[in-house]
């Protein structure tokens, strides 16, 4: 086992070496910075970003007007390709940008559950993003459908054992996160697809924390169904759309509930009723959102000119840096880390366990480092691999460290004033 040093020098030594360095410059920083471990929670703003929605602002809206819809009306899905092939192992045609999340879980599950008649049970589980389980729970309250809410464990991740028990003849749908939102497991996307369709079921991925951190194969793993966010490390803003994927071949047999115009065949006939067309684009609802479509495209581009497999291979250095750094200075303080140990089973964040987590996490912020609280008792860390130095890991962890050894958080007030 090669032993890592604690000291800031070899931080240093690995930023020297590191081939996406140069990426940080290509974002907007103010000049007092924090040390931002939030990236996949929002993103920063990409330089290239900027110009382009100034350039879309006030040449393509300001003085084109309405004749820039031409140019526009595609977008949703060139973007959607984008994503396809530089990020989620797509083929063209089957991702689509557009709505939020929560809306496009809202589509497919109601989709997928026309897609298999007869079929009455919705399986999820009780760490799935809070989003995710409202969405399931309410449309199988909306449909009178089971909905089977199996339980995984905080820190591990999706057990199979409680996937399998709960599948079976009467089950249309599995929605799962691929990484999970509070502890960073990262599922194994392929064989838990197949398990699913073992029981011809249709499974549906959450990618918010995998997309533009994690190589993903949503052709290859055979998934069916997939939403993802862009505003975490598609760095695309607050707000900007989402996408989802249906595989080419479920396209054609399925029909979203949000019967829109946007989705209609020969849609400026204005006709009496819905016929929608054929392919993605019978996953859209309505106008389009182009400016924050645009910066999806740019942090796309940005992603796919470091490459996602670079990306990937960033993030696990810098993500078992943090978990060296971790367990060699804060244990004694009282942290545990509540993510899984192994690279292979991690996505870009890590997640470490103290009983004062919340007063941590304030007094963190404090001293210049953004990370975040997740409840009950979490501190999460996110260090986006396009931006992220290993120099930060450093000195976030030292900091942390400092403020542990202190006690300084016990100053701050224990309540929780829910902001996040
Ligand atoms: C896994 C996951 N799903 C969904 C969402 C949010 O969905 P929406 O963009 O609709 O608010 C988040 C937001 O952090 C998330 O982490």
């Amino acid at each position: 086992m090669t032993t890592v040093p604690s000291n800031r020098t070899y931080a240093e030594q690995l930023d020297l070496a590191d081939p996406l360095a140069k990426f940080r410059d290509r974002f907007v920083w103010p000049d007092d910075a924090p040390i931002y471990l939030d990236g996949n929670s929002l993103g920063p703003l990409p330089l290239a970003t900027q110009a382009r929605i100034s350039e879309v602002v006030g040449s393509e809206w300001g003085i084109g007007l309405v004749r820039s819809w031409g140019r526009w009306v595609g977008l949703p899905r060139d973007v959607g390709d984008l994503i396809g092939e530089h990020l989620t192992g797509a083929a063209p045609g089957q991702v689509l940008v557009g709505d939020s999340t929560t809306v496009n879980l809202f589509k497919l599950v109601n989709a997928a559950l026309d897609a298999r008649p007869g079929r009455i049970a919705l399986i999820t589980d009780d760490d799935n993003f809070p989003t995710d389980r409202y969405v399931v729970e309410g449309v199988a309250a909306q449909r009178g459908c089971e909905l089977r809410m199996i339980h995984t464990d905080l820190d591990h991740g999706l057990a199979e054992d409680a996937l399998l028990a709960a599948l079976g003849p009467e089950v249309a749908l599995v929605s799962l996160s691929h990484v999970a939102y509070r502890s960073g497991a990262l599922a194994d996307m392929p064989r838990i697809t197949s398990l699913v369709h073992d029981a011809g079921a249709l499974v549906l991925w959450d990618l918010c924390h995998s997309a533009g951190a994690v190589p993903i194969r949503l052709d290859a793993s055979g998934a069916d169904l997939a939403v993802g966010c862009t505003y975490k490390y598609l760095n695309a803003g607050p707000g900007a759309p989402a996408f989802l994927y249906v595989r080419e071949e479920l396209q054609d047999r399925m029909r979203q509930p949000i019967w829109g115009w946007f989705s209609q065949n020969d849609q400026f006939a204005m006709g009496p009723g819905y016929d929608p067309v054929p392919g993605i684009e019978r996953f859209a609802t309505g106008t389009p959102q182009i400016i924050g479509t645009v910066a999806v495209a740019e942090g796309t581009k940005l992603l796919a000119e470091a490459g996602i497999e670079r990306l990937r291979e960033k993030g696990v250095a810098l993500t078992s840096y943090l978990i060296h750094l971790a367990d060699d200075w804060l244990e004694p303080y009282g942290f545990r880390l509540a993510s899984p140990r192994a690279d292979a089973r991690r996505g870009n964040h890590v997640t470490l366990y103290h009983p004062d987590a919340w007063r941590i996490s304030q007094a963190l912020i404090a001293a210049g480092v953004i990370g975040d609280y997740r409840t009950p008792d979490r501190l999460r860390l996110g260090p986006a691999p396009i931006t992220t130095r290993f120099t930060d890991v450093w000195d976030a962890l030292d900091r942390l460290r400092q403020i542990s050894a202190r006690k300084s958080y016990e100053d701050l007030p224990a309540e929780l004033s829910r902001v996040t």
